[in-house]
Formats: structure tokens, sequence, C-alpha cells
């Protein structure tokens, strides 16, 4: 479908009166691109106008746009039945399935899955359920989570405080102390290789003993920051977390919301290392957003806790949606494509291919810096100055500039995260698009630092 200016308008004109976006600010939306359809990498707006998705919509359209295989899961599903209760005494084939690959498929000391309908929830629920593990060991003052400063975890309540963006607590207020930050302990020194934002395993151990280990119940981290920028960790950095939250009896959990199935090119990112989690989060991949899911996946221990409830200790965490039938068909057949087209495989090879491309065209670049990149995820710093780190004023709109001419000029939608460019493209690219989005990258950035 294209549409002519005047049907545009309209829309633009309802979209304005009558829709509240997420990171709602109206003059984002005066001009909007108006998604019509995709296919593959692409997507194509009401106007006609083509474009390389490159950071896979919001990090979830793994298998790519326009998969036909995942409607005919939906319509089968819905024909028989769309949805069924899960809650006591009720179960559905499809959710059955799913957890059970979910789980064969997860790091080997994980047991069981409860679903949820989006990353949100499943961090939540991970937090619940640390909360809720703890009580059953007797141990009821481990009530505090411990994030880290530019992570993003979600926008409830609890969620956007475990959030370590402070723009998104603007006017929110007040969020629950009982959820902290790590920072940069005074006189820390250490040997450790700093992650690429600066943080060290350390930060966690301060921030434990600062808040005392028999309030900690859990420390979340996502294994590569996604939407804070996308910051990667150093070898060692989640080896170290392990072992200090194993001194202090504090439950890991990993959101990999954006890092599960196959964006780093393991099925968890944590594979690379070793390492892992007692509560694993996840949403966004399982669907390939073609519907909303998530989950949140516990060790055995957890499982068993759960499994051997006392009479009065329900697990009274519930939604209506939770092991939706259809999602769940949805989910079932997206893990195939996955494993039948080894994507990733693909992940692991388009991811080098494009880290190598980056530091190719930009590495050495008077405007860019801290080049990044783990899998198929990557991020670049834009500055003033490479040569002495000094940064743009925020008045520079640097980030917001450069991802538009990206977008209007080289054909490529990304995101921007102040003065970052992050890029994650569905697992399926092709070698050419990859470096499509590269070379349209390097313009951009060549045209808007210029300028
Ligand atoms: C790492 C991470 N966790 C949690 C979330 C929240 O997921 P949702 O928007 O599905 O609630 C996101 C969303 O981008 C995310 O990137």
């Amino acid at each position: 479908m294209t549409i002519d200016e005047q049907t545009y308008a309209q829309y633009v004109h309802e979209d304005l009166a009558h829709l509240l976006h997420p990171q709602y600010y109206a003059p984002d939306h005066q001009a909007p691109v108006i998604f019509d359809h995709g296919e593959g990498v692409w997507l194509t707006d009401v106007k006609g106008k083509r474009y390389i998705d490159a950071l896979s919509s919001l990090w979830n359209v793994a298998v790519g746009h326009g998969r036909g295989e995942l409607a005919d899961a939906a319509a089968e599903q819905i024909r028989k039945v769309a949805f069924t209760n899960n809650y006591v005494g009720f179960s559905n084939v499809p959710a059955i399935q799913l957890a059970a690959k979910v789980v064969s498929l997860a790091y080997d000391n994980m047991a069981a899955v409860f679903f949820t309908n989006s990353g949100s929830e499943s961090n939540e629920g991970a937090f619940k359920t640390a909360r809720f593990y703890w009580n059953l060991q007797g141990r009821p003052s481990k009530v505090k989570l411990i994030a880290r400063e530019r992570a993003y975890h979600g926008g409830t309540l609890a969620t956007s405080a475990m959030t370590g963006l402070p723009v998104f607590w603007k006017y929110f207020g007040p969020l629950d102390p009982n959820i902290v930050h790590t920072k940069k302990p005074d006189n820390l020194e250490c040997d450790c290789e700093p992650n690429s934002d600066g943080e060290c395993a350390h930060w966690l151990e301060a921030a434990i003993l600062r808040e005392g280990p028999d309030t900690v119940a859990a420390f979340i981290a996502e294994p590569v920051k996604g939407a804070g920028g996308v910051w990667t960790p150093a070898d060692g950095y989640f080896e170290r977390i392990r072992e200090i939250c194993d001194r202090y009896d504090v439950l890991f959990i990993a959101d990999e919301v954006i890092t599960g199935f196959g964006r780093t090119g393991y099925w968890f990112a944590l594979e690379r290392w070793g390492v892992q989690p007692d509560i694993l989060s996840i949403a966004k991949a399982i669907t390939s957003g073609y519907i909303p899911m998530g989950a949140f996946i516990v060790s055995k221990p957890i499982a068993e806790a759960l499994h051997d409830l006392p009479p009065d200790a329900r697990f009274m965490h519930a939604y209506t949606n939770s092991a939706h039938p259809t999602a769940s068909a949805v989910g079932l057949r997206n893990l195939k494509i996955m494993e039948d087209e080894r994507l990733l495989e693909n992940a692991a090879a388009m991811g080098a291919r494009m880290g190598d491309a980056f530091e190719q065209a930009l590495g050495k670049h008077a405007h860019v810096t801290n080049l990044r990149h783990l899998g198929l995820i990557a991020g670049l710093t834009l500055v003033k100055d490479a040569a002495t780190g000094e940064a743009y004023a925020a008045s520079d709109g640097i980030g917001g500039r450069v991802a538009r001419h990206l977008r209007e000029e080289g054909g490529v939608i990304t995101r921007f995260v102040g003065d970052n460019i992050v890029f994650a493209p569905p697992l399926i690219v092709s070698a050419a698009e990859v470096d499509q989005i590269v070379e349209a990258t390097a313009r951009a950035i060549a045209a808007v630092t210029a300028g």
C-alpha cells in the first residue's frame, strides 16, 4: 500500500490526537515514519520508502519480517483454540512444549519456565521470585535488588527503578528504595579489565557490602547493556559476578531480553564465559516480536522450592495471558526457524563481519570512539575529538542528527542513545546487507560531522 500526502496528513493528525506512544514526546511525531510492510531485514513505509531495519525493530524481530510460517502457526492455533485458562489445574500443549524447548536450550542448571507477556513482566516476576525464594529459605530480610547504571530493565514501576538511566525516573517517583544501583566505589584499586563503559565486578561487591548482604535478594544485569547504549562486558567480568553472588548468597538474574535466542551467537549470552545465572529473563526474540511473549526461567534449586511449597505458601504470581497457547505456538515455530536456518551461526559470522567493517570504516575516524560489539550487537560513540575524547555538547544533538541522516539519506533505521548509535540487525542479515549498514553509517557520520 502507498498513500497520498493527504491521507498521510490525516494519519499524522489522528496519531497526534489519539495515540500515546512509548517514551512519548509529541514533537517526535510531527512527521513520523508510518510502516506498512516488511520482508526479511527490509521495512517499507506507507509512502513506499524502503529501509534496512538495523535494530530488528526493537531488538526483537530476530527471524526478519514477513514470515508466513509464523502467521500459519498463529492461525492454526487460533482456529483450534486461541486461548485457554492456564491457572490452577489447567494447561495447554503448545505451552508445555515451549517450556520444555526453552529449558533444553537454556543453561544446564535451568529447570522451569514462567511465561509472561513482556520483558518488563519477566524482570518484575524474576525479582518477586527471588524474594519469594529467600522467604522460603527462612531469610525474609533479603528483599533488595541491585542493578547497574546504564541498564534498561523495563517500564513497570519496579523495572523503571531497576533501570539505571535517570531519564526514565523523572516525575515517576518516589521509586522503590529497595532497588539500588552499583556505582564506582571510592578509592577502588583493582586490576580488573573494565567493561566498555568502565564498570568492573568490584562495583557489585561494594554495593552488596554497602547495603548489607543479609538485605540483598538479587543482582540483575544484562550481559550486554542494550537500550542504555550497547555496553559490552570485559572477559572475566561475569565469572567474577558469579563468584561474588555466590559469596554473599545473592541470586543472579540475567536479563537476556535482548541477548537471548542467538543475538550474540549463542542461545544465551553468558554461555560464552561458562557462567550460569539463577534466574533468566527473556522476551523479544522468543517469538521474534510476531506476538507478545516473555518468560523467566528458574534454576533447579528454585524450581524445586516452588514445586514443594508448604500448604500456606502458594506462589501467587499470575497474568491472564501467561502461557498463552497462540503465543506459545508462534514461539515454537520461531525457534524451529532459528534451528533449521542455523541462525546462531549466521549471527556469529555476520556479527564478526559487522565488527570488522565498523573497525575498518570508522576505527580511525576523528569523530568516533569506543567501537564495540558482541555477536550481532554493536555500538559506537560520537565525539567532538577522538584524539582527546572531548564530547559533543548535549545541545549538539549529534546522535539524533546522525540517526536521522542515516534514516533519511541512507535508508537505514536504527537508534541513538545520547551520543551513541546502536545496531542489532535481524539474525538473518546477509553479508551485503551488513556492508550496506556500515557504509551508510559511515556516510551519515561523515556528512553530519562535516557540516
Ligand atoms: C534488556 C531489557 N530488559 C527488559 C526490557 C523490557 O521489555 P518490554 O519492553 O518487553 O517490557 C527491555 C526492552 O527493551 C530490554 O531491552
